[in-house]
């Protein structure tokens, strides 16, 4: 036996090198990589690849493929494909600066997917055929299945689809994560069985990844760790929105709409998500459960506060510190947990089934309860609306969570119009910025503008709101806007930097 985490012995001779891996990767291929959320990506092959690339470019020979992952990707690998020009076109979000300006100068097509639909697509061949997949795992078992290590996202899929699979296993993520996964692949459309969640802690499918033995054409052994997650602690505004969110749930409590158990929680990726579910240790709520996509510092917390009772998502992203804390336990935590393929952590079919709780975050919304999640003044793409919209399209209450001004108060999070919509006021139910909470449930256009204004919005821009609402309520329409001046202030801030109101705000 070459290796104790490869259990069937006739794999033995595909361990290669990363390079020789790799060459199974060529010019036009679509490849689907693991990773979601900067867990569990496959880390050698991608490295590999990108020295390759970065070699034929500078020999005028471009090396360029599309790339599929879970979602965003750690260890610099974004960044390191980007420079290296060897995307073409990515699929489904990402989170690194260096690809993210690749995409904005338009080098590399990104396709911004709600992330449950990109193996449903795959599927039904509207796109693909994945020609080689790249699965980082923790081991093989006796039959060939892939036990995939922190994340699940949409490797599955990708093996069982793809025409030849390499194997990562990586030595330095515990074997204990054996027994974490439940993979479950729904059948096929338009006869497909409901899918047999009924709450976070079901286990309706295996724990590997089953494909012929024979598609694996190649294992690369690792030890690069994931990288850290990134997010920021909790500060003063993060800690006003969490409160002014649990002062809310407590009322819909004391109002009998929902238990001291809540619903099934969802939070989003980054800073202000993770922060504000830190509120939830503070608060008199108990017996929580999540089914979410990423799970982050903030669920081990809560877990260890003793108020998480389970959690369910498609993978785990820490910090360093909590990393170090969570994972040599990681057998401990094994029975509250569960890792799923996003196209289940995040299908609106389970999702309305459960009545999640979602929360996810805003760059900026608009005063009649509109979103936008992704693109900074109206054309720069951040990372991609993820799962943000698979959740709050089909939550329970779906809640977006910002803080009311950006850039030191040059930008406001509330503007007249939003420059993109990523989440339509069909979509958003409550809003809460450090300056207080929106209740949108149930209001016409002219009542959300109201409690938006009145709740949400920073002083420095509440008269100027305030203002343009008058107005636009003076000319009529169900959704009152001066239209020739909705989108004035990101047109101010992109030629002076700032939406600070002054006179040139008001056109009409
Ligand atoms: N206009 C322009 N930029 C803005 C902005 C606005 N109205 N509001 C925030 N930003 C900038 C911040 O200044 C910060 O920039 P920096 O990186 O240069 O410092 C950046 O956006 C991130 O903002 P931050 O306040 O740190 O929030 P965050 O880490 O919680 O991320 C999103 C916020 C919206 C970018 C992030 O949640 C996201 O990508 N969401 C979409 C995907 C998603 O919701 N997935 C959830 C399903 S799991």
């Amino acid at each position: 036996m070459p290796h104790a985490r490869i259990r069937l012995s006739s794999l033995a001779d595909k361990i290669v090198s990363a390079e020789e891996a790799a060459a199974h990767i060529q010019d036009g291929m679509i490849v689907g990589m693991s990773g979601f959320t900067r867990a569990g990506e496959a880390k050698a092959v991608p490295m590999a690849l990108a020295a390759r690339a970065k070699e034929a470019h500078a020999a005028g020979q471009p090396l360029k493929i599309t790339l599929i992952t879970g979602a965003s990707l750690g260890n610099d690998l974004d960044k390191q494909m980007a420079e290296a020009h060897l995307l073409s076109r990515r699929i489904p979000f990402q989170s690194d600066p260096a690809l993210r300006k690749a995409i904005n100068a338009g080098e590399v097509m990104f396709v911004d997917q709600h992330l449950s639909e990109t193996v449903e697509h795959l599927r039904t061949n509207q796109l693909g055929p994945v020609d080689v997949a790249v699965i980082e795992a923790v081991g093989i078992t006796a039959q060939g299945g892939i036990i995939p290590t922190t994340s699940v996202g949409n490797s599955a899929t990708f093996a069982i689809l793809a025409k030849k699979v390499i194997v990562e296993i990586n030595l330095t993520q515990p074997m204990e994560l054996e027994g974490l996964h439940d993979i479950y692949i729904p059948t096929r459309r338009p006869f497909r069985e409901p899918i047999p969640v009924v709450a976070p802690e079901s286990r309706v499918g295996l724990p590997f990844i089953p494909i012929p033995a024979e598609k694996i054409a190649a294992i690369v052994i690792t030890q690069k760790l994931d990288s850290a997650s990134n997010v920021l602690p909790p500060d003063h505004e993060t800690a006003a929105i969490a409160s002014h969110l649990m002062e809310f749930l407590k009322h819909e409590v004391k109002i009998g709409r929902l238990t001291n158990r809540l619903q099934p929680l969802q939070a989003g990726i980054g800073t202000i998500a993770n922060a504000v579910m830190h509120g939830f240790i503070e608060s008199p709520f108990s017996d929580l459960t999540m089914y979410s996509e990423v799970l982050q510092d903030s669920t081990f917390d809560l877990f260890d506060a003793g108020k998480l009772n389970f959690a369910s998502g498609s993978s785990v992203t820490l910090s360093k510190a909590k990393h170090d804390q969570v994972m040599p336990r990681i057998a401990d935590y094994k029975s509250r947990l569960i890792l799923r393929p996003q196209e289940i952590s995040n299908h609106p079919e389970i999702i309305r089934r459960l009545g999640l709780i979602g929360i996810n975050t805003a760059l900026e919304f608009d005063i009649f309860g509109n979103v936008n999640s992704t693109h900074v003044g109206g054309t720069g793409m951040m990372n991609g609306i993820g799962g943000s919209g698979d959740f709050a399209r089909n939550a329970y209450l779906s809640v977006f969570v910002t803080k009311s001004i950006a850039k030191g108060g040059a930008l406001s999070s509330v503007v007249p119009m939003v420059s993109h919509v990523d989440h339509t006021e069909h979509d958003v139910d409550i809003l809460v910025t450090e300056q207080g909470l929106a209740d949108l449930r149930e209001l016409a256009p002219r009542e959300r503008a109201r409690v938006i204004i009145d709740n949400c919005v920073h002083p420095l821009y509440r008269d100027a709101l305030d203002d343009y609402f008058a107005r636009g309520c003076a000319r009529g329409g169900h959704t009152p806007h001066i239209i020739e001046e909705a989108l004035s202030w990101h047109v101010k801030a992109r030629e002076t930097g700032s939406m600070l109101p002054g006179q040139d705000l008001k056109i009409a």
